[in-house]
């Protein structure tokens, strides 16, 4: 069964906004999920659901004092997930080799495995990478985050990991910037989803309900859904497509004056 890193050079493209969401969207195609909080530094997995401490987290699992299938907790539309801890107590006492475990127990039970992996290519950046089978590249526009994600893309390589695609994200459209085909050169990989900086994912995150439960309409959540159905391999039906955006709003106005309803 797939096991998905949700990975980046730099810190702060959206991994975990990704991570989170698009495990919610693969619950909400009837798929079995589980998250996994692997940034033990930062943690921001359960904080983005409104949980802060979880009495049991990913790093008792990496200290090895329980196993993985006993720090899962239920998240929204039926999807799993394992927390970090926000503590920074004990990280010494961390073997992040064991994610590797940890992920392969997960894959036995689960559809799908999504990591939500720590910034950079730091040793707890790279085990969560090998820990997975694919991975998924979340990129920004600027020079930086391209140039660091090609380097993760090596490193995934490396491990015989295969790079599904790419989630270009916070795209802002202006003149000059990087467009989807170039970064789809650079990298060697497909741009599976091409998301615009969206203020509703900021006010998610602030009032810590993930975006695609309570924004579906929003251009993230949309872009999530898509990503969703391209990761499962799956064909989007087109009402789907343009659920709750300004196009089906457009639709659903042709409707009522052309469609008698
Ligand atoms: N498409 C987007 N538009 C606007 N803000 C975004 C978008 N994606 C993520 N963010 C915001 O950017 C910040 C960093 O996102 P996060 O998912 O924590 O990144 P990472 O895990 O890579 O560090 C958060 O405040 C998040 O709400
Ligand atoms: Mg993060």
């Amino acid at each position: 069964m797939p096991t998905i890193a949700v990975a980046s050079g730099k810190g702060g493209v959206g991994k975990t906004s990704v991570s989170l969401n698009l495990a919610i969207a693969l619950a909400q195609l009837g798929k079995k999920v589980v998250a996994v909080d692997a940034d033990v530094a930062m943690a921001n997995l359960g904080v983005l659901m409104g949980v802060e401490s979880a009495p049991v987290s990913i790093h008792n699992v990496l200290m090895g004092e329980v196993d993985v299938k006993d720090a899962l907790y239920d998240g929204p539309a039926g999807m799993k997930y394992v927390p970090a801890s926000l503590s920074m107590e004990r990280l010494n006492k961390i073997d992040n080799q064991r994610i590797k475990n940890a992920v392969e127990e997960l894959a036995k039970t689960f559809d799908y495995v999504i990591v939500d992996c720590p910034s950079g290519l730091g040793i707890d950046a790279e085990s969560a990478i090998k820990a997975c089978r694919q991975v998924l590249l979340v990129v920004t526009p600027e020079p930086t985050s391209l140039a660091d994600a090609l380097k993760v893309k090596n490193t995934a390589e490396r491990f015989n990991s295969d790079v599904i695609g790419v989630v270009y994200n916070m795209r802002s459209h202006e003149k000059g910037e990087i467009t989807p085909q170039d970064m789809a050169t650079v990298l060697g990989a497909k741009v599976l989803a091409d998301i615009p900086f969206d203020f509703t994912v900021r006010r998610a995150s602030a009032l810590q309900e993930p975006a695609v439960m309570n924004y579906p309409g929003c251009a993230f959540s949309r872009s999530m859904r898509s990503l969703a159905y391209r990761v499962a391999g799956e064909q989007q039906p087109l009402e789907e497509k343009l659920k709750k955006g300004f196009l089906s709003e457009i639709v659903e106005f042709f409707k009522k004056i052309f469609g008698g309803q």
